[in-house]
């Protein structure tokens, strides 16, 4: 019987590929017992026979694997992103992937384009909603091309959907604590609810009664806006926030932003009990794409924390200290501060694991 940990690869497009191979190569240096296969979905695949990921992929994933390893897909030759909306937000939506887990997490101070910053003062988590809201493809043009043109697009929030990921978020809090090891105590839920009165309305409701069976919690609020404000002026008051999935993805950018930018941004994309799907926040960049500069600590933490939610925690501990101590040598690409190319930095981590 092979105590394996099954894997599934879809390293994608630009970046992604570069990204993924060096995480994978960290992983396999980490010991952990782990077996990788790759998918070439892409949109490489796409312009060569029309796929995008089979019809059976989602069922293939969610039987055969232990988790899936994603590195970016968006491609300028791929105008429509199609490939992308059917692998990537097709694996969020079709495995119901409900809980879209990011850390905000500064490394080092010199990554922080904040001053007087710490490490310690950055290091709060988002819980995206990451089933419904404004991505879930509703909606319709009518008179296209006309002057009286106009576009619909809605934006669902059920109740069931709501609660889930409130309670998922006070779930997170009590058991991830921050990196000096002090408990969490604040869980901040932040909507639009003063516009969007409907539909965040809806998630006031729910974090008000969600939050009373977890007294031991300070609930609070704010309005998304003036959290922006509040994640740029003072990122120390925040320990999890959670948010619908626009937010979720817009304020978790301006959180890579505080963490030195979007290549040390990582994620998880998690429904507690399913096989879940790992991905740095970032894009495929084509810009910066095929030129070995990509910094590869974005994928690489992310697959850490697939390590450590299949239960390998000392190979994710041991990745975790291993970039850390490359951030603090500089051994890192350059849009943090370092000279190294992408493979080199991938390289130096697995060498100091
Ligand atoms: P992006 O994240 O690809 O790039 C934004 C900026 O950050 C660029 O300046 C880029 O060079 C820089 N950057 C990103 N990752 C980096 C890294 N690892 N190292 C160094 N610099 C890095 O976002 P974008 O430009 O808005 O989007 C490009 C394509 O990627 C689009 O097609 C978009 O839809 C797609 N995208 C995909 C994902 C995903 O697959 N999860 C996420 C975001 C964007
Ligand atoms: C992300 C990305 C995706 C999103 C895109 C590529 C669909 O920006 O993972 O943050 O909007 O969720
Ligand atoms: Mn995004």
């Amino acid at each position: 019987m092979s105590a394996k940990k099954k894997i599934a690869v879809a390293a994608g497009d630009g970046i992604g590929k570069e990204v993924t191979a060096e995480a994978i190569k960290v992983v396999e240096t980490s010991g952990a017992a782990v077996e990788f296969t790759t998918f070439d979905w892409s949109a490489d695949r796409y312009l060569k026979d029309g796929t995008t990921i089979p019809a059976d992929g989602f069922a293939l994933l969610a039987r055969d694997f232990d988790a899936i390893l994603v590195g970016a897909f968006g491609d300028p030759r791929v105008p429509s992103n199609i490939h992308a909306k059917e692998i990537l937000l097709g694996m969020r939506f079709k495995m119901d992937l409900y809980a879209n887990v990011r850390p905000v997490k500064l490394l080092e101070e010199s990554l922080c384009p904040l001053k007087n910053v710490k490490p310690e003062d950055v290091d709060f988590v988002v819980i995206r909603e990451n089933t419904e809201g404004m991505y879930v493809d509703v909606g319709g043009v009518f008179k296209q091309g006309t002057a009286d043109e106009i576009a619909v697009q809605e934006d669902v929030n059920t109740r069931k959907g709501v609660e889930r990921v409130i309670r998922y978020a006070f779930e997170y809090a009590k058991t991830h604590a921050r990196s000096g090891g002090r408990p969490r105590q604040r869980v901040l839920m932040t909507d639009k609810a003063n516009v969007m009165t409907y539909a965040h309305g809806l998630w006031q409701r729910v974090f008000k009664e969600v939050s009373k069976e977890y007294p031991e919690f300070t609930a609070e609020h704010m309005y998304v806006d003036a959290l922006c404000m509040q994640m740029v002026r003072d990122p120390r008051q925040f320990d999890v926030i959670v948010t619908n999935n626009m937010f979720g993805d817009i304020i978790t950018d301006l959180g890579a932003g505080l963490q030195g930018g979007l290549g040390m941004a990582a994620s998880g994309n998690i429904h507690p009990g399913k096989t879940s799907m790992f991905e740095p926040v970032h894009g495929s960049a084509p810009p910066i794409a095929g030129k070995n500069i990509a910094n590869p600590i974005g994928a690489i933490s992310t697959a850490a924390m697939m390590l450590a939610h299949l239960g390998m925690n000392r190979e994710a501990e041991k990745i975790d200290r291993a970039v850390l101590k490359a951030v603090r040598e500089k051994k890192i690409t350059g849009d943090v501060g370092g000279n190294l190319g992408t493979r080199e930095a991938g390289e130096w981590i697995a060498r100091n694991l």
